[in-house]
């Protein structure tokens, strides 16, 4: 016997409740289904999704349609075995909760009414389910009911998707005159190709509209207002909502908590496929698309939604910043068994600039931003309007509501972050928004609070009334046939056209490393020009940690270790190579304010480039007026041939920065017309030249590289050249060509406050290993030889070279 709720105990409670979700959802505006009989099937029923939200969402379905006439039965499925099954599903039935002012009593009888109508069984075979067909034709048949329709909720990986639907198609759908809806969870493929495969696979079993993908965003409370939101404010924003005064619009969702546990999953689709493709451009299209006349027009909405997508401009690897939190790669190799040397290149964190080029939006930058690990869990959208006034007035007597020097700015909040809930907030200089009065509250006033750089109270702030539960509200809706919260295939493909080309452009992109939480500091920070986007520069740091100083968070992005009893600072190249240029560039400041001057040394070869380009174009605060640049090498050819070092110097570095031309110091490998010739004296002359300009001949900074065979410099093995004595300056022979060279000796070297050596790629990494175990034997490795006298050594290695 099917129980029906008991209501008339409590009709006026009931009264009031079905009134309040009536207006919150405008359900009771929608054509009533047509009253019968209801199966849901909830495949995964045992799963996580299913117990934290599911469940609970059946539930409230229960509560607000049972009592107008349906019946309902729900039927959790899965893998497991019936007892199993069965024990999972008690256990949740028991902890669903109830709307706020049911009494504790009531809401226990309501529990148990909604566990009467549920049971699990396991479903599996084709068998399976014609039996499950069989079973709810029989108990309409047995009740004298009709058959209004299915539900069938797929809760299940997308790899199980075809499987389930070609035995629903050809064993469990239902009769004539009752509907078949199947609804559908994310994610719908991992790009545009597997998404139109999915797509036609479930495409030959299922009526597109018996279809609905669900994008829970669509049922978050806030993010469902945008489009009502537009259209209720028609007249205020109709001016304000484009490119002349919108400065830019911010669809950020941050998360603390990190992938621990679904790495299979988050390997496969990173952060950009879990969040950016769907719930974030989601969000943009509600903000960025043309508003319909008539909002319940499924067809309307979509095709305006298809409008925006085309408009957008089409992504290219500068669009995007992509991070990674520290300990990302240790979770994937515990989980899924990789071993030590395993690298992932999945990005946790990304960040991206979007641009629209239509009439409407041309020009202003839309930034998409999400990411695991981080310092906060808040998500919302920010229209940031332009300030185009210019106040005469002292700012403090700027009125909130009056004053155009303050920010303008309207705040979709989706959730948690400072307020806890979501708000929709519009500041008081803009227009008193107006919105559903039965559904939305003001906010109360919350003494202390700023959010985006103002008070609370700049704002007109408004929270739902009843704050629901994103599932829940989607439920409702697949019951309600409201399809346009749910995503169709055009929406869908377009949006995987949209994303597909940066995947493919990053996918050997080695996303910035974060130590996660707090601790992120600056790091994640980014900034654009144009549709280009990177990261802001890391903070400046000191080349070594003092004893008692204390660690900045970008510390935290590389590894730190010790390697022949110096400091060692190994990282991904991108971020090895921003770190040194920091500490360079932080040792430059420090020499300047101390000494008026920093004396650099660079050594040239492949490795250094990447760092020259770096301070060509990241270090707009580097003294280069004061600093002296000098080669720690030279190759015996003239200076302008592309195999100088000083060429290599010229190329990325000096054109870019205003080193003033007498400080710029190349080896003297070129005189009369020779090259490198004895009597010409061009080592003794560099050896003057610093023994004049640099106090002590001690550089202040020396940069060295190490070669496959242990050389450093222009200092080889087996040859006793430069390795002591009191000469500054040598000629030396290379066993490669060209082979007559110029090199600091390594008293000199060692003389300098600060050696860094750079060491990168996986060539290095025999090498590399190998020194780590040898002691100081120049003669057969002179890098060994390397420990200045009262300087500091610093190893600067890419995993390549360490971890190999
Ligand atoms: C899901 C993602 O779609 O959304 C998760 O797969 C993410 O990675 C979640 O944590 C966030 O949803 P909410 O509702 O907690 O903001």
């Amino acid at each position: 016997m099917l129980a029906e709720p008991h209501f008339t105990r409590h009709a006026g409670a009931w009264n009031m409740l079905t009134a309040a979700v009536c207006m919150a959802l405008l359900g009771c505006l929608q054509a009533r289904e047509p009253q019968g009989h209801v199966s849901v099937i909830l495949l995964g029923a045992t799963g996580d999704l299913a117990r934290k939200y599911l469940w609970q969402g059946l539930f409230q379905l229960y509560l607000e349609e049972a009592g107008k006439g349906h019946s309902f039965r729900f039927h959790g499925t899965a893998l497991t075995s019936t007892e199993q099954g069965q024990e999972v599903i008690a256990k949740v039935l028991e902890s669903l909760s109830c709307p706020r002012d049911t009494a504790p009593g009531r809401c226990a009888e309501l529990r148990a009414q909604f566990r009467q109508l549920s049971e699990y069984r396991r479903l599996k075979t084709p068998e399976d389910y014609l039996a499950l067909s069989k079973d709810i034709e029989a108990r309409v048949q047995h009740e004298g009911l009709r058959e209004a329709g299915r539900i069938f909720y797929f809760s299940v990986p997308p790899f199980a998707y075809a499987e389930i639907a070609r035995s629903i198609n050809s064993s469990c759908r239902p009769g004539p005159g009752a509907w078949l809806r199947v609804v559908l969870e994310k994610p719908f493929g991992r790009d545009h190709r597997s998404a139109q495969q999915l797509a036609t696979e479930l495409g030959s079993f299922f009526q597109e509209e018996e279809m609905y993908r669900v994008d829970h965003y669509l049922g978050k409370q806030v993010v469902a207002q945008i489009l009502p939101f537009r259209d209720q404010n028609r007249k205020a924003l109709d001016g304000l909502w484009n490119r002349h005064h919108v400065e830019r619009v911010e669809i950020i969702m941050k998360e603390t908590v990190d992938a621990a546990g679904r790495t299979s999953f988050y390997e496969e689709y990173g952060v950009i496929g879990d969040v950016l493709q769907n719930h974030l451009t989601e969000i943009l299209m509600l903000v960025a698309m043309e508003l319909p006349l008539n909002l319940s027009s499924s067809e309307a909405v979509l095709g305006h939604k298809l409008q925006a997508f085309r408009a957008l401009r089409g992504l290219q690897r500068g669009s995007a910043v992509v991070g990674q939190y520290q300990a990302y790669r240790g979770q994937v190799r515990r989980e899924r068994q990789k071993p030590d040397s395993f690298h992932s290149l999945t990005p946790t964190f990304a960040g991206v600039l979007v641009h629209i080029d239509n009439l409407r939006w041309e020009g202003v930058p839309f930034i998409l931003m999400s990411g695991k690990a981080l310092d906060e869990r808040v998500g919302y959208v920010r229209i940031l309007f332009k300030d185009q006034a210019y106040c005469a007035q002292s700012e403090k007597r700027w009125v909130p509501a009056q004053s155009h020097c303050l920010p303008q700015q309207i705040i979709f909040y989706i959730g948690h972050g400072e307020l806890g809930g979501p708000a929709v907030l519009v500041s008081r200089n803009l227009f008193r928004p107006s919105l559903p009065s039965a559904s939305w509250k003001e906010v109360e006033g919350q003494p202390g609070l700023r959010l985006f750089g103002r008070p609370l109270s700049d704002y007109y702030a408004y929270s739902p009334v009843r704050e629901q539960d994103a599932y829940s509200i989607l439920i409702s809706r697949i019951f309600h046939r409201r399809k346009d919260s749910f995503i169709t295939m055009e929406n869908l493909l377009a949006s995987w056209v949209f994303w597909t080309p940066l995947l493919d452009s990053l996918a050997h992109e080695v996303p910035r490393l974060y130590p996660g939480g707090a601790e992120n500091g600056h790091l994640l920070d980014f900034e654009f020009s144009g549709s280009h986007l990177s990261f802001s520069q890391p903070p400046l740091e000191q080349l070594v940690l003092g004893p008692d100083s204390t660690p900045m968070p970008s510390d935290f992005q590389v590894l730190r270790a010790r390697y022949r009893d110096s400091p060692l600072i190994s990282a991904w190249p991108e971020e090895l190579i921003a770190r040194l240029a920091g500490d360079i560039e932080a040792a430059a400041v420090q020499a300047v304010r101390r000494f008026g001057k920093f004396h650099l040394a660079l050594s040239g070869g492949s490795s250094p480039v990447a760092l020259f380009q770096q301070l060509a174009t990241g270090h707009y605060g580097f003294p280069w007026a004061h600093t002296h640049l000098w080669l720690v090498d030279e190759r015996c050819v003239p200076l302008w041939d592309p195999e100088s070092n000083f060429q290599g110097l010229q190329a990325h570095l000096l054109q870019h920065v205003r080193v003033p031309y007498y400080n710029v110091h190349p080896m003297p490998v070129h005189r009369r017309q020779r090259l490198c010739a004895e009597e010409d004296q061009g080592a003794q002359a560099y050896a003057e030249e610093i023994s004049t300009l640099v106090t002590n001949s001690s550089f202040d900074l020396v940069l060295l590289g190490m070669g496959t065979d242990g050389h450093t410099a222009s200092l080889f093995p087996q040859s006793p050249v430069g390795l002591d004595g009191k000469q500054l300056v040598v000629l030396t022979t290379s066993p490669s060509s060209p082979h007559r060279r110029m090199s600091l000796s390594l008293p000199v070297i060692n003389r300098a406050h600060k050696v860094a050596v750079l060491v990168m790629g996986r060539m290095k990494r025999e090498i590399a290993m190998l020194v780590s175990r040898v002691g100081r034997e120049p003669r057969k490795w002179p890098i060994s030889g390397v420990l200045p006298d009262s300087g500091q050594l610093v190893w600067y290695m890419d995993y390549d070279a360490f971890l190999g």
